[in-house]
């Protein structure tokens, strides 16, 4: 991997100079999944990669404290070859934890080491890290610079890149988001994955801020603009690919969260021949959800508890004949004594219904 020096145009407004940062190229994020807490856990990511090969993975934000000093850390940190490309994100504002944790990260083969400055839930606030840091680029700026000059003596350096928003509370300004970029850039990162939207730090709960403030998409597209030599992906409320494709006329990459989990094979089934020209054969609903049961069963026998992996398959048929049944019979997965039979049972289900629950997508291509 080639290892670019760049020296920002824009000088950050806080004082600090870092001559020489590293900055590594990021990842292809022409398409990326959000990370989701709950969500994109490695069976969802597992589930993902039966659709999609090029989509760029990221985890769930695990806190650079339950990395680095955590019982478990193997438990936030574990995922199989087959995600890559695959990122880890993480939450925290002190930069040498975060560094640690980032070294871990890329012990552990992952492609991209992902900061949350995004997120503006209460707890997160009250940690100082995620959406509130957006007022701090020098202590952002800090976190990259302490994370790069830790990974650069890695034997397998990765990129740092930043998750965040159009602004927070009142500070919004155009400005105030060049200043931010303009900063942390500075430190080595050069990929801005942009949330249209702004965050309110008080008074809405994370998911209304995840709805109520309004997505301007024109201001990810201008950052894109005021600094054409970085990676800017957008995010939020990105619908479907011909939603993608139009917003991939302004910005490098979209990063699409809710709508990849909750219909990610109408969403994502297409994504490599429409978004990467790849043509590879894409398997049916059927076949992947049969695929993703055989995964479960792996998974069972490693002692992980079937409704654990078989929760993120609720949404596999979506739009399709057949979705409610399948949801049905997922939900009453959870809290059977007997898994094997759960599972014996939900591919009975798929191998009986396979022609009412599937369109054959290759037929459908062929006509
Ligand atoms: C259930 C849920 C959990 C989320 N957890 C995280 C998280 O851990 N880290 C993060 O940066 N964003 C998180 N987000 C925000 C998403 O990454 C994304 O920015 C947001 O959902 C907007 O994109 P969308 O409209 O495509 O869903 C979460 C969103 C949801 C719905």
């Amino acid at each position: 991997m080639a290892v670019k020096s760049t020296a920002c145009a824009l000088a950050p407004s806080q004082g600090l100079t870092y001559p020489h940062p590293m900055t590594l190229p990021a990842p292809n994020q022409r398409l990326s999944i959000a990370p989701m807490m709950d969500c994109t856990d490695r069976h969802f990511r597992y589930l993902v990669r039966l659709m999609t090969r090029h989509a760029l993975l990221y985890t769930e934000m695990v806190t650079a404290n339950a990395l680095v000093r955590g019982r478990d850390p193997q438990r936030f940190i574990a995922y199989a070859d087959v995600e890559h490309p695959v990122a880890l994100q993480l939450g925290g504002a002190d930069p040498a934890l975060m560094a640690e944790a980032a070294a871990k990260g890329a012990a552990a083969g992952y492609d991209e080491i992902n900061l949350n400055i995004g997120c503006p839930s209460d707890r997160v606030s009250a940690g100082r890290f995620g959406a509130c840091l957006m007022a701090e680029p020098k202590l952002v700026a800090e976190m990259v610079h302490a994370i790069n000059a830790r990974l650069a003596a890695h034997s397998r350096p990765i990129p740092v890149t930043v998750k965040t928003r159009i602004g927070i509370d009142h500070q919004d300004s155009e400005a105030f988001l060049d200043d931010f970029v303009g900063a942390v850039s500075a430190a080595g990162c050069a990929t801005f994955i942009i949330h249209a939207r702004k965050a309110w730090l008080s008074g809405l709960s994370p998911k209304e801020n995840r709805e109520i403030p309004p997505l301007i998409y024109a201001r990810a597209y201008k950052l894109k603009r005021d600094f054409p030599q970085f990676t800017i992906a957008i995010n939020g409320g990105i619908k479907d690919l011909g939603a993608a494709a139009e917003h991939l006329n302004h910005v490098d990459g979209v990063m699409i969260g809710r709508a990849a989990y909750d219909a990610p094979y109408a969403l994502l089934a297409q994504a490599d021949v429409q978004l990467f020209g790849d043509t590879h054969t894409v398997l049916t609903e059927a076949e992947i959800a049969l695929a993703y049961l055989e995964y479960a069963g792996r998974e069972l026998a490693q002692g992980v508890k079937l409704h654990a992996v078989t929760r993120h398959a609720m949404g596999l048929f979506t739009g399709r004949p057949g979705a409610r049944v399948w949801r049905r019979a997922l939900a009453e997965v959870n809290g059977n004594p007997e898994p094997a039979e759960a599972l014996k049972g939900l591919r009975a289900l798929v191998t009986r219904n396979v022609n009412d629950l599937t369109l054959n997508l290759r037929e459908e291509l062929a006509a």
